[in-house]
C-alpha cells in the first residue's frame, strides 16, 4: 500500500527516520511504555503488537506451511501467542477509536465519478500495513488474493459479507466451464484455477476479527450489506510487487450471488473454478485522510 498524503514529503521522511533510528531508540530505552502501554491510544497498541507479531524479514508463507503440513519447525515459537494478543487488541477497536464517524446511507444514488470504496492509510512497515477501508452502500471489493500474507480484518461500523476461498493444487480435473462458450479461449483456460469456496459470513462491529493466512481463507470478496460499512485491515507483509506479492483478481465460474447466500453457504465448503481477471473497471478507490491518533513505530 502506498503511503498516505500525510506521510509524504517531510512528514514521511520524519516518520521514516523515526522508524529506522532514533525513535526506536527513544521508545525502547527511555519511554518503553509510552507507545505500547495501556495509556497509549488503542490503535497505537494495535500497531505495536502488529510490529511484534509481524516484524518483517520473515517468510510467513513458509511459517504457515508448517501449520498446514503439520510441521512446526518453521513457526516462530511465539508467533501464535503474539497473533492471539493482536486479535484481542483488534477486537476492541471501534470507529470512535479512529475518530471515524459512521456514514449515513446516501439517499440518492452516488454520482458515477465518486469512488465506491475509499482507503485511509494509518501506518506501514516492512512487516505489515495498517489501514481502513470504507465502503459505500452495496459497494463490493472483488474477489482477490493475498499471496504469502496474513490478514486481520475488523468491522468498524455497518455490516460486511466476507466470502473466503483458497486455491487448490492444479490437477487434471476437467474444468466445468470448458464446455461454456465463455471460456473457450486458450488464454482463459490458462487463467482458470481450481479452488475451494470455504465460507461466507456477515460481520458487524460486534464481531471478532476475520483472519486470513497464506494457506487458509487467503482469497476473499468483501461486500457492504444494507448500508455503508468500514473495516480495519492489517496485511502482513504488505503487498509488494517486487517481492512477488501482487494483488490478483478473480471471478468464480459458480458465481457468488448474494440473494442465494443463505442457501449457498449451507453447502460450503465446495470446489469451484476461479478465472483470474483484470481488476474490474468499475472497482476503483481513492485515498482520504486518516483522522485518528497518529501511530509511531
Ligand atoms: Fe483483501
Amino acid at each position: 500500500m502506498a503511503a498516505s498524503g500525510d506521510h509524504k514529503g517531510w512528514m514521511g521522511r520524519v516518520l521514516k527516520g523515526w522508524r529506522m533510528g532514533w525513535g526506536r531508540l527513544w521508545r525502547t530505552e527511555a519511554q518503553p511504555n509510552l507507545l505500547s502501554g495501556s495509556q497509549a491510544p488503542l490503535i497505537q497498541r494495535v500497531a505495536c503488537q502488529a510490529h511484534v507479531t509481524f516484524p518483517g524479514g520473515r517468510d510467513h508463507s513458509s511459517a504457515l506451511c508448517g501449520v498446514a503440513c503439520g510441521s512446526q519447525e518453521q513457526i516462530p515459537p511465539d508467533f501464535a501467542e503474539n497473533l492471539s494478543k493482536l486479535k484481542i487488541l483488534v477486537a476492541q477497536v471501534h470507529a470512535e477509536d479512529l475518530c471515524i464517524a459512521p456514514r449515513e446511507t446516501t439517499p440518492k444514488p452516488l454520482k458515477p465519478h465518486l469512488p465506491r470504496v475509499t482507503y485511509m492509510h494509518i501506518c506501514d512497515t516492512d512487516g505489515f500495513s495498517l489501514s481502513v477501508f470504507l465502503l459505500q452502500r452495496d459497494a463490493r471489493i472483488p474477489l482477490h488474493d493475498h499471496p504469502g500474507m496474513h490478514g486481520v480484518l475488523k468491522v468498524l461500523y455497518g455490516t460486511i459479507r466476507i466470502s473466503c476461498m483458497d486455491q487448490l493444487e492444479v490437477g487434471g480435473d476437467q474444468c466445468p466451464g470448458a464446455e461454456s462458450q465463455l471460456f473457450q479461449t486458450p488464454l482463459q483456460q490458462e487463467a482458470l484455477r481450481p479452488a475451494v469456496f470455504r465460507s461466507q459470513a456477515e460481520y458487524t462491529e460486534a464481531s471478532g476479527p476475520c483472519i486470513l493466512t497464506p494457506h487458509l481463507d487467503n482469497l476473499h470478496q468483501i461486500e457492504a450489506v444494507d448500508g455503508p460499512a468500514a473495516f480495519l485491515d492489517i496485511l502482513a507483509p504488505p503487498y509488494n510487487t517486487d517481492q512477488g506479492r501482487e494483488c490478483r483478481y478473480y471471478r468464480v465460474l459458480d458465481p457468488l450471488r448474494p440473494k442465494e447466500a443463505s442457501s449457498s453457504a449451507s453447502d460450503l465448503p465446495r470446489e469451484v473454478w476461479l478465472l483470474e481477471t483484470p481488476k474490474d473497471a468499475d472497482f476503483w478507490g481513492e485515498e482520504e485522510p486518516y483522522p485518528g491518533p497518529k501511530v509511531l513505530l
